[in-house]
């Protein structure tokens, strides 16, 4: 059998870029050789293409070394169905035949890049321009999962002007609807950036001013005392979760930056004790939200579960989630039988198929 020629690509301009790097090292070293030539392109914090062709533990020193690698990019012409490598002797071309975004947040996981793959006529991993857009835009998929009859948290959206500011009445709104604690989110953005948790109007307004930054439109939610509930989409047009469903066990207040990345506290429940009927309900809430979505590929959905009354609220949806080799999505789909070889064998499979 020939072997295919997948384009691992990592990186970016996104607050998650680092995450990227540990997933993308994940990804390279899990890929069957036998079955894959493996080629590279690794994207600067400042947005610049190279060809990477170090070993899969120099990736995350790749913004560091990056001078030592050629331009690269992928070329949006059909003809050329892949890679072209500007080096010093000349254009080279890679031809691809599907390409792993191991990328996560804006520019990675919203449907920019997808966009060009679509361009360029090469399958890729994961959801497509519309899918990844819904699902980045948390504002977007809040309407997306109402429209599912899925159970939410209630939200207020807030629209700042460049400068950060918004119509305070939306103040009084927030209180009304949501009360406090509640929760400020950038409405684009990933891996707990810019986000807190207000208690009073004070805290809400730093809130507001810590996540304008990081997206014109923000999202304010109602706070849930909540276990924490993750789960495995794979699939195009028949998609299933996996059996085994994960809770976190942050070891901050909430799952935030830190806790996510560097804490090696928090931990992570397989399966998560709780009932079979709330994992089947988990599981089919899952479904419905990536269906409605319009997800493919893989996605990881992520929950709420009531810790007093057991209600269980979707979150939100992860379209290229974290695959580092201690991420839930791939940890997941071990414990349900699919180690991450044949993982990544699947989703190339589902990204040709589609
Ligand atoms: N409404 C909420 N109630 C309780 N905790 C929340 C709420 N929203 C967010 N959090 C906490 O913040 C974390 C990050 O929020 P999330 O919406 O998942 O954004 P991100 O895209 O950054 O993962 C969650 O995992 C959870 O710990
Ligand atoms: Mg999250």
């Amino acid at each position: 059998m020939n072997k295919l020629d997948i384009c691992v690509i990592f990186g970016g301009v996104s607050s998650e870029h680092s995450v990227s790097l540990v997933s993308a090292t994940t990804v390279i070293k899990s890929l069957d050789k036998s079955k894959y030539n493996i080629h590279m392109i690794g994207i600067t914090k400042e947005g610049e293409w190279r060809l990477f062709t170090g070993e899969a533990d120099e990736v995350i020193d790749f913004d560091r070394d990056c001078n030592k690698y050629a331009h690269a990019i992928i070329s949006p012409d059909r003809s050329d169905r892949g890679i072209i490598v500007l080096s010093n002797d000349g254009i080279q071309k890679i031809k691809i035949d599907a390409a792993i975004p191991a990328m996560h947040g804006r520019n990675g996981e919203d449907g920019t890049i997808q966009g060009l793959f679509e361009l360029a006529g090469i399958p890729y991993v994961g959801p497509g321009v519309i899918g990844s857009a819904i699902c980045m835009d948390k504002c977007v998929a809040k309407i997306m999962f109402k429209a599912a009859g899925i159970p939410q948290a209630n939200w207020v959206e807030v629209r700042t002007d460049s400068n950060g500011n918004y119509d305070e009445s939306k103040l009084d709104e927030i209180e009304e609807k949501l009360g406090y604690p509640c929760f400020v989110k950038p409405s684009n953005a990933g891996s707990s950036v810019g986000i807190s948790k207000a208690s009073n109007r004070d805290e809400l307004k730093a809130g507001l001013a810590a996540a304008a930054p990081h997206d014109r439109k923000i999202l304010v939610e109602e706070a849930v005392n909540a276990r924490e509930i993750e789960s495995a989409v794979l699939g195009n047009e028949n998609p299933v979760c996996a059996d085994i469903i994960g809770e976190i066990v942050p070891a901050a207040e909430f799952y935030d930056y830190d806790a996510k990345y560097a804490d090696e506290n928090s931990k992570l429940l397989m399966p998560a004790p709780i009932s079979a009927e709330a994992t089947e309900r988990i599981r089919n809430y899952a479904l419905a939200a990536y269906k409605i979505c319009e997800c493919k590929g893989l996605s990881r959905v992520d929950f709420f579960m009531d810790k007093e009354t057991g209600e269980i609220k979707l979150n939100e949806i992860n379209t290229l989630p974290g695959f580092t080799s201690i991420s839930m999505y791939p940890k997941l789909w071990e414990k349900s039988g699919v180690e991450i070889s044949a993982l990544l064998d699947k989703l190339i499979e589902c990204a040709m198929a589609d």
